[in-house]
């Protein structure tokens, strides 16, 4: 993942281990910030001897977890007590962009699943208007590429990109078995997260409008 900005996520990181009780089963989201945290929380886990039990966002995520020595759970047999995952934009609603790193879907399924969420910036993050910064990532069912494309040029999409893959020729395959298109839009209405998902063969966008959401900003000094 990208490290753009470490002293900010640091401290939020910080925040997020000191956050940690026995017994939690915690979501766990993606990228940067979520790997500091999860850095923090194995140093607790090990002097502590804590019982935590991992419900990961992605395969990175997964690794990160195994390589900490933090035990993993699903969510067929565990429902998180709380989450913790960064952003790419967040807005003065708490209005998020998500899925720089692809894993919107079960980031969204997480944050659904769970009663209490964390959502760790630093201060870049904060933006005025969502789609700023960064486009909305939209997971796409493969054979549903161009009925989708073309039912967001009619929600107001006016740049529309598949993503790339890395180290590879062609589009970003998901975890999920599935394509990304980087949508950007004229105006982010607070119906659009629901405007995209209706469209048949889209999966989950990295809009997240209305969550319930408790946003643990710091600065990069
Ligand atoms: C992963 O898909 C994203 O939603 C990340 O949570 C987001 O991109 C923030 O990443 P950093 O913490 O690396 O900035």
């Amino acid at each position: 993942s990208q490290i753009i900005n470490p002293a900010g996520k640091q401290k939020v990181a910080q925040q997020i281990a000191q956050k940690v009780k026995d017994g939690d089963v915690l979501g766990v989201g993606s990228g940067s910030t979520v790997y500091m945290a999860l850095l923090a929380i194995s140093e607790r886990i090990k002097a502590e001897k804590l019982n935590i039990l991992a419900i990961p966002t992605s395969l990175e995520i997964t690794m990160f977890c195994t390589k900490l020595g933090i035990p993993l759970t699903t969510l067929f047999e565990h429902t998180p007590n709380w989450l913790f995952d960064g952003a790419d934009e967040v807005d003065p609603n708490n209005g998020l962009i998500k899925g720089r790193g692809g894993a919107m879907f079960k980031e969204k399924l997480l944050i659904s699943s769970s009663p209490l969420n964390y959502i760790i910036v630093d201060s870049s993050k904060r933006v005025d208007k969502l789609g700023t910064n960064f486009p909305i990532p939209i997971e796409v069912f493969p054979q549903a590429l161009l009925h989708v494309e073309a039912e967001l040029k009619k929600l107001g999409a006016n740049n529309i990109v598949l993503r790339p893959a890395k180290g590879k020729d062609g589009p970003i395959i998901t975890e999920n078995n599935n394509l990304i298109l980087d949508c950007r839009f004229d105006e982010v209405k607070d119906t659009l997260e629901r405007d995209i998902k209706t469209i048949t063969g889209v999966i989950e966008s990295g809009l997240f409008i209305g969550y319930d959401l408790q946003i643990l900003t710091a600065e990069n000094d």
